[in-house]
């Protein structure tokens, strides 16, 4: 009897284990087969004691129900098991591909920008985004007092003074890059497309506190302002596509003589005027003639060296792009998934 207990605690173990039908079926024939072990007990029966022999048959009997309910059950989890693994899990399905993003506009638009200009030989340069009132203003021939310095909205550090340098701003402008650059070079040709972060003190849907500025800077004998003016055409006709040109309005920069503003032609009438643009242009961004002083201050002798300058907002530029309707410039920078994928 102790004998049939175990081999039934035996099979019902291994039945609980069984992971498919095939491990069942070899189970069933080793445990119930007509050869199996249940059976060479109940050819056993004969052998055992007369007074034992009903209890030992019915705890044959029970002992067989038990396995046989456990192979049924067992079979059931299986195929139960299967059905989910199924529903859960098509191999024919194709597999599913993680959500690929895509660079930001902006990234994608300084990319662009810096194509275009390495195409006529600009290289590009990086400069700190902390960085000192000196190269941000005061070698510009912007003294520390001067009323000009307001449009720029400064964000000031809460840090030690340096006697030269003045206090740490973060750059307002790329042009803190000009006398960085004649340093860096020494002497001319200089060729610089400076593409940074600048951040100023304003918010607004046409303002973000951190945008981006491209600065060009070119240094060379006998540069003219008819360099300055081929340069921003060409730029124009690449960036924007054909028919787009530029023009220069007289303005004032401390840091270029003569200064001015250059203004994109409308993409609707070229240029003639329409109900959206009605001038017939959109303003770009500053421009000039590197001013003497300015060259001084990095080394170079004004008398033989000229040289221009200009540094638009890369933001402001991108959404130039015709057909761009952007209502509020802060979308950029939000984030929103929604506005992000169409670019
Ligand atoms: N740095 C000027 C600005 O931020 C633009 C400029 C660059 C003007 C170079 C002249 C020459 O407004």
């Amino acid at each position: 009897m102790e004998e049939l207990h175990n081999l039934k605690n035996e099979a019902l173990a291994l039945i609980n284990e069984a992971k498919n039908d095939q491990e069942l079926k070899s189970l069933e024939i080793t445990f119930l087969g007509r050869k199996g072990k249940v059976n060479q007990f109940f050819k056993n029966l004969a052998q055992v004691k007369k007074q034992e022999r009903i209890r030992f048959g019915q705890l044959l009997n029970e002992s067989k129900k038990a396995i046989e309910k456990a192979l049924s059950n067992q079979k059931q989890l299986i195929a139960d098991q299967q059905a989910s693994d199924q529903q859960w899990f098509d191999i024919t399905q194709p597999g599913q591909l993680p959500a690929i993003g895509h660079l930001h506009l902006i990234t994608q638009a300084i990319r662009e920008i810096n194509t275009i200009f390495s195409q006529i030989g600009f290289i590009r340069v990086r400069y700190p985004q902390v960085e000192w009132d000196w190269y941000a203003f005061e070698s510009l021939n912007m003294p520390k007092d001067h009323p000009a310095r307001d449009e720029w909205e400064t964000f000031f550090l809460d840090t030690a003074e340096n006697q030269k340098m003045g206090k740490m701003v973060l750059t307002p402008q790329t042009s803190s890059g000009q006398v960085r650059e004649m340093e860096r070079l020494g002497q001319p040709p200089i060729r610089m497309i400076n593409i940074a972060k600048c951040h100023r003190r304003q918010q607004d849907i046409t303002h973000t506190v951190m945008f981006h500025q491209f600065e060009g800077l070119v240094i060379d004998e006998n540069i003219s302002i008819s360099h300055l003016k081929g340069v921003t055409d060409y730029f124009a006709d690449k960036f924007y596509g054909k028919g787009r040109k530029t023009r220069l309005r007289p303005f004032n920069f401390k840091f270029t003589e003569p200064s001015f503003e250059i203004d994109i032609n409308c993409p609707l009438c070229l240029g003639k005027g329409c109900k959206t643009c009605k001038s017939g242009w959109h303003e770009l961004g500053g421009a000039g003639m590197v001013h003497p002083n300015v060259l001084k201050v990095g080394g170079i002798d004004p008398s033989k060296y000229s040289g221009f300058a200009f540094g638009w907002g890369v933001e402001r530029t991108y959404l130039m792009k015709s057909g761009l309707k952007i209502d509020d410039l802060r979308l950029i920078y939000s984030n929103d998934l929604r506005f992000l994928e169409q670019f």
